[in-house]
């Protein structure tokens, strides 16, 4: 018997799968807010499980990469209420993946006011695509004052309630891949010397916070996140007490009973793997649900899902690739290949087109 496409539950939330879609930036929100053709290409998707949107700013400031959605205008939450409408009819449940992009950024990305943040004013190594110039390096961030920490926790706050009223079943903090909230985690990206920087108790504290606002706001049962210990993705290197930081942040976490953790593992896109000591970890010392990410086909998820390793798998290009991926992996019938070429220009190529079976 399939575990993979088995029904199961995410807390109160009753699932018709165990496969998840896992967040993935799509470019298509022109003007930042959600539309019918993202309607289209999610409601396509909605044979899984559980569907996390792709990542979307709480924040004007976070909105780093051109082209990505916000949580934080009504015309967005209008916008995201008419994919969530489409989505639920198709039976999956979706998540809302809040993120703040910080220093991973470029002003010509954002709107006209917005400020590129970061814990210190350190830019992170490589490029940005912007529409007006193409390529640009990272842009130098301000370091956030305490008045900016704490109205980046309100606005994470209020973006968890504007999820929900655009009809999402919880929110996703983005706490993995080089962003705002790995910043902070980080101490080559957090040289700060106040109570949010130094030790891990204090450079794990925004993280912290933001997840205890935005559980209040919508609830513990609603608020999962994503985590990327040893992911090196938006220049953030291993050091040495990477597991030793990590396993504090579960331990933080499951004192919290979030919803779940999401862990991510690029391995398979060239990254250093994630040892399987520290899943082991974030298994034992959690006790909400687990998902496990990256380069899973179906076979390796079952696998790890009888092995008990996970409660759910997410699953990234698969998905992106294949809008009807749970009835192929279910028959065993061939999947479509991505083109990475289309991943994030705006329109319908390699985003809603890609074929069915018949
Ligand atoms: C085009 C693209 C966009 C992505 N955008 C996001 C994102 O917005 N948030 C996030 O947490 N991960 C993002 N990821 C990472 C994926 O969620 C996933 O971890 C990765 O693709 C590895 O899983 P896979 O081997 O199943 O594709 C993105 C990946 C791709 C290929």
């Amino acid at each position: 018997m399939s575990l993979l496409f088995s029904k199961t539950s995410l807390g109160p939330l009753a699932l018709q799968n165990r496969l998840v879609m896992a967040p993935l930036t799509r470019s298509r929100a022109t003007g930042n807010v959600p539309n019918d053709l993202m309607a289209q290409y999610y409601a396509q998707r909605a044979s899984a499980g559980l569907i996390i949107s792709e990542g979307t700013s709480p924040s004007p400031n976070g909105l780093g990469y051109a082209r990505i959605p916000g949580a934080f205008s009504a015309a967005q939450v209008a916008g995201w209420r008419r994919v969530t409408e489409a989505v639920h009819a198709q039976g999956a449940k979706m998540f809302m993946q809040l993120m703040h992009c910080g220093r991973i950024a470029h002003p010509l990305n954002l709107p006209a006011g917005a400020r590129v943040l970061a814990p210190s004013a350190l830019a992170a190594a490589g490029e940005m695509f912007t529409d007006a110039e193409g390529m640009k390096p990272n842009a130098m961030p301000q370091a956030m004052t305490e008045a900016d920490i704490k109205a980046t926790i309100g606005e994470f706050a209020q973006a968890a309630k504007n999820a929900l009223a655009a009809g999402f079943d919880g929110i996703e903090l983005h706490g993995a891949n080089g962003y705002l909230l790995e910043q902070f985690i980080r101490p080559n990206s957090n040289q700060r010397t106040d109570r949010y920087g130094g030790s891990i108790e204090n450079r794990a504290r925004f993280v912290l916070e933001v997840a205890d606002a935005a559980i209040r706001a919508i609830g513990r049962d609603k608020v999962g996140i994503r985590l990327s210990p040893f992911g090196v993705f938006n220049d953030m290197p291993v050091y040495a007490a990477m597991a030793a930081d990590y396993t504090y942040l579960a331990r933080e976490l499951n004192a919290l009973e979030l919803a779940y953790i999401h862990l991510v593992d690029h391995s398979p896109m060239g990254a250093p793997p994630v040892p399987d000591s520290m899943k082991a970890t974030f298994r034992s010392v959690f006790k909400g649900a687990l998902i496990l990410s990256g380069g899973y086909d179906a076979a390796r998820a079952e696998s790890d899902l009888a092995a008990g390793k996970c409660d759910l798998v997410a699953v990234g290009r698969p998905f992106l690739a294949n809008p009807d991926l749970v009835a192929r992996w279910k028959t065993g019938a061939a999947v479509n290949a991505p083109d990475f070429n289309t991943f994030y220009t705006p329109g319908p190529k390699g985003y809603t087109d890609y074929p069915a079976l018949g």
